[in-house]
């Protein structure tokens, strides 16, 4: 499975933090946003990866993962010049999905939650139309929505109604087979001329093979639109990370952890970056595996 992190748009609700950076790049807690969708698709044993970004934003993310070897991966980078929506991703990234199914994950989406690589591992594997992650949220008008029978089955998606159906956001995580470029070539943009990823669920759910997996309860899929939400998410993560002395979406220990990168080479990492506490905390997690 090929992996593609959405890092476009212009951030305007954390306007002026994003007038000069990517939403994508600014810091939730200690880290840089994107660790958290990179190691969602590293968790998931994805290891081609193409990150999409404006022309503007593209050299930033470069400079911070390279080509991804470090991690054991191979990073690719495209752009999308104009905002034209998140479907837009499948015929940009075309080329890298290749004939091989995609996960998509949004940058600035962040999921955190116990044996999450299980979940991620069990739907990862033989796709055959798409796999959605539902988790229940207090504002779902917000976001695309779920709409269920009284089954509970899956019947439509909605995005952003006015009148929600259901409390079950559509988060920004995507399982899809490999028909997702031609769905997205065929769908029509919305008034105001994006590719709507509500739109191509929706040919999935109509045909019978879009799958809804529910995240659950105890399980915490943060917003990081606004300012506030930042700083909720921001929180969240250090408040975990201080207790447990752990550290959420570490790529370099999640990298040695997946066996894309040995002892060694993680030990190597964290001593490139030793000042800070996060370079440390990679030496140390190098050294429970031997270095
Ligand atoms: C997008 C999608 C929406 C999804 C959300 C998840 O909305 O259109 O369906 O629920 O991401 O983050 P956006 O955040 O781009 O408004």
């Amino acid at each position: 499975m090929k992996g593609i992190i959405l890092a476009g748009g212009a951030g305007t609700r954390l306007y002026p933090i994003t007038l000069a950076v990517s939403k994508q790049l600014i810091p939730v807690g200690d880290k840089p946003m994107i660790y958290y969708p990179l190691s969602v698709l590293m968790l998931a044993d994805v290891r081609e990866i193409l990150i999409i970004a404006t022309p503007a934003d593209l050299p930033q993310f470069r400079r911070l993962l390279g080509d991804g070897s470090h991690l054991g991966l191979q990073i690719d980078y495209a752009e999308q010049a104009h905002p034209g929506g998140l479907a837009e991703a499948f015929i940009i990234g075309a080329d890298h999905i290749g004939t091989d199914s995609v996960a998509l994950v949004l940058g600035d989406n962040i999921f955190h939650g116990q044996r999450f690589s299980d979940v991620l591992a069990e739907h990862a594997g033989d796709i055959h139309g798409c796999v959605l992650f539902g988790y229940a949220v207090h504002d779902p008008h917000r976001y695309g929505v779920g709409v269920t029978d009284e089954e509970g089955r899956l019947v439509s998606i909605e995005e952003k109604p006015a009148r929600p159906r259901s409390n079950r956001a559509i988060t920004g995580l995507y399982f899809y087979d490999n028909d997702v470029v031609n769905i997205a070539k065929n769908i029509t943009p919305s008034p105001r001329g994006e590719l709507e990823i509500s739109d191509v669920n929706r040919v999935y759910v109509e045909r019978g093979t879009a799958s809804l997996v529910d995240l659950g309860r105890g399980f915490a899929w943060l917003d990081t639109g606004t300012p506030e939400s930042l700083r909720e998410a921001a929180q969240y993560v250090s408040i975990l990370e201080h207790r447990q002395g752990i550290r959420i979406a570490c790529v370099e220990e999640v990298a040695l952890r997946m066996g894309f990168i040995d002892a060694e080479a993680c030990h190597a990492l964290g001593a490139a970056i030793g000042k800070s506490e996060y370079g440390q905390y990679v030496m140390s997690i190098a050294g429970e595996f031997g270095r």
